[in-house]
């Protein structure tokens, strides 16, 4: 039985790890799963139904009529919710906080949870998001724990805002950021942990070029 080869990117929002992981995954011709795409989605069945974020009853139970599945178009990955490609509503600062609270729902992780792994048994992937090392896939061959202050973090987050034509204010940012961090990291389940077996690489002072070709030797 051939072995698919499994690199596992974890870190706090905004760190850079799906411009890494794409770039990883299209050097290697893996495919690049984006986790966080999946708890967006689920995030926004859950505001579009108006379930509180602080209602972890009501989201327990209304994940289960949430399909979600991923596909690729042209190489890119596409989220179907109920089977509607929702990929251009997923990335707003609502749908965000909306699934930092969802997430730490154990119905909802276990649900996407299995998606991950089934995908990553039968494809070489490059995986991102929160618990892929620790949790999803413990034996992927490569663990990476990618961060980056929350200054710099913020300071991207701003200027991918600016260059979309958006107003952004980097204060407010940098402090959802914090926020965001907090909740991920101190979550019952499955918190933002990095790995025991996972290399450190924080990217505040490399390029996106000097990170991706650290994890391509990793990968070697
Ligand atoms: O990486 P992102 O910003 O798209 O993730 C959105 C939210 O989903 C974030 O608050 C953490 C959560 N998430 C998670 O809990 N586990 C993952 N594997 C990926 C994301």
């Amino acid at each position: 039985m051939s072995h698919s080869f499994n690199v596992a990117i974890d870190g706090p929002a905004g760190a850079g790890k799906s411009t890494i992981a794409k770039r990883v995954a299209r050097e290697k011709n893996y495919i690049y799963v984006d986790t966080g795409a999946m708890y967006r989605a689920m995030a926004l069945y859950l505001l579009r139904l108006g379930v509180s974020p602080e209602d972890s009853d009501k989201i327990a139970k209304a994940c289960m009529q949430a399909d979600i599945s991923i596909e690729y178009q042209k190489g890119e990955q596409v989220v179907l919710l109920n089977g509607e490609n929702v990929n251009a509503f997923l990335r707003t600062e609502e749908v965000g906080n909306m699934a930092s609270y969802s997430s730490a729902v154990p119905a909802v992780r276990e649900k996407l949870v299995e998606l991950q792994r089934k995908l990553a048994k039968t494809t070489d992937v490059v995986m991102d998001g929160r618990d892929i090392a620790s949790v999803v896939l413990p034996d992927a061959d490569v663990k990476v724990y990618l961060t980056a202050s929350s200054h710099t973090r913020a300071k991207r987050r701003y200027m991918e805002l600016i260059e979309k034509g958006e107003t952004a204010d980097l204060e407010k940012i940098e402090q959802d950021i914090i926020e965001r961090d907090y909740r991920d990291m101190h979550r019952e389940h499955s918190p933002l942990v990095q790995a025991e077996d996972a290399v450190l690489i924080d990217s505040s002072n490399l390029t996106i070029e000097e990170v991706t070709e650290r994890i391509l030797a990793l990968c070697r």
